[in-house]
């Protein structure tokens, strides 16, 4: 597709800079389809906004809790484009979503608390979660053809039980939840007094024909214990400027947040570049963000085009996010084996499902990344296909 071709991506750019296992920490000729992050150089009205602020060169202090402009962006940008209605008074902006769910976790555990986490799902929730002290209760993700279930949930919840980690979309199942799912989940809020980290950083990215649902939809009222996440790195290619946001339904719930995050004392805080790019990217960039979701959407469909022939692999229809999770349990292989044998022998470089990334329910998986060029995944996908290809006839 025009403007997200090979012509577009400066190989030898991101061959210096882009790391967490991708092209910078791969071996020469090896193609990396790992960590959701994006090939292509951000639209220039970002790196025009983040220039003219610097040519001036003042770069003193901001204020503690976020820039006025950023919070109002992102009140307007999530109500236009979600449907969320939240109030910019309850928003901080923070070093990363990954930095965001830390944050809302020391928030409100306490050492010994229970929390529930999806397996599989994003190693964030866990991580962040332990991290504060908390105890991991696995819930396993009730994947179905239209979405991701609930249900049998409640039977997950004891009176320990203090938070709940909800990505939606869902990484790396790709799905999403039907509106009866997220009043279901606040009902049991509701009932039990539990907190809800709820994830939306995938939430841009949603294939035709389905629709985000948001909990934030069922107003203040009912999320009073929801606090919300959301980063610019999967919806806007700035991973590197490590911006994010938390924003809560109400004051409460915003003074805890804050307190944890020091922001107040200055030990915690954002760049303030990072936010200038964060509003350019909201109130600028989003014509950018719809032509990468038609990228991203051909090319989730010629990767299941292509893996439905393959031998010993299978994956399932996605309905959000850029990574694709299928099944590799044909293989017979661990899925760490397997991808370093594709690293090593086949220059294909992917993410391995198991406990380390998505938690134990992942074993038998592995995820692709999709956000790159048409060029790139044809050939990463051709040395997939050559290696199942090969395990199939030995
Ligand atoms: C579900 C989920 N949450 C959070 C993050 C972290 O995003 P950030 O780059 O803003 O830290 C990711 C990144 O992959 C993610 O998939």
């Amino acid at each position: 597709m025009q403007g997200f071709t090979n012509k577009e991506i400066n190989f030898d750019i991101l061959k210096e800079r882009a790391f967490n296992m991708r092209w910078a920490e791969v071996e020469d000729g090896v193609i990396p389809l790992t960590a959701a992050d994006h090939d292509f150089p951000i639209a220039p009205e970002i790196v025009n906004a983040l220039t003219d602020y610097i040519k001036d060169g003042y770069f003193p202090y901001v204020p503690n809790r976020g820039m006025k402009e950023f919070k109002l962006a992102f009140a307007k940008y999530v109500k236009e484009r979600k449907n969320e209605e939240i109030n910019p008074e309850w928003v901080l902006p923070i070093d990363s979503a990954a930095s965001g769910m830390a944050v809302i976790a020391r928030a409100f555990l306490k050492p010994g608390d229970e929390v529930i986490v999806f397996d599989p799902v994003d190693f964030l929730f866990r991580t962040s979660m332990e991290a504060a002290g908390a105890k991991t209760v696995l819930f396993p993700t009730n994947l179905q053809e239209d979405g991701i279930s609930l249900s049998g949930l409640e039977d997950y919840i004891t009176p320990s039980t203090k938070m709940i980690g909800f990505c939606n979309p869902h990484n790396p199942m790709g799905m999403l939840y039907k509106k009866e799912e997220l009043d279901y989940l606040l009902s049991l809020s509701e009932k039990y007094g539990f907190y809800i980290m709820n994830d939306e950083i995938w939430s841009d990215i949603v294939y035709p024909g389905n629709r985000f649902n948001s909990l934030i939809e069922f107003g203040p009222e009912r999320n009073k214990r929801t606090i919300s996440v959301y980063g610019f790195s999967k919806s806007f290619g700035i991973a590197g400027l490590r911006i994010g946001t938390i924003y809560c339904m109400n004051q409460e719930t915003y003074d805890a947040v804050v307190a944890a995050s020091m922001v107040d004392t200055t030990i915690g805080g954002v760049n303030l570049l990072s936010q200038v790019a964060g509003i350019a990217a909201m109130e600028k960039a989003t014509y950018r963000l719809d032509a990468f979701l038609e990228q991203i959407a051909e090319n989730q469909q010629y990767a299941l085009e292509r893996i439905e022939k393959m031998p010993l692999i299978h994956c399932h229809k996605s309905q959000a996010t850029f990574v694709i999770f299928p099944d590799v349990t044909e293989t017979g292989m661990d899925p760490v084996d397997l991808v370093n044998l594709l690293r090593d022998k086949y220059k294909v470089s992917i993410v391995p499902g198991g406990a380390r990334f998505f938690g134990p329910g992942s074993a038998g998986h592995v995820r692709i990344c999709l956000a790159t060029s048409h060029e790139i995944l044809k050939e990463g996908l051709n040395r997939i296909e050559k290696c199942m290809r090969d395990l199939s006839n030995s």
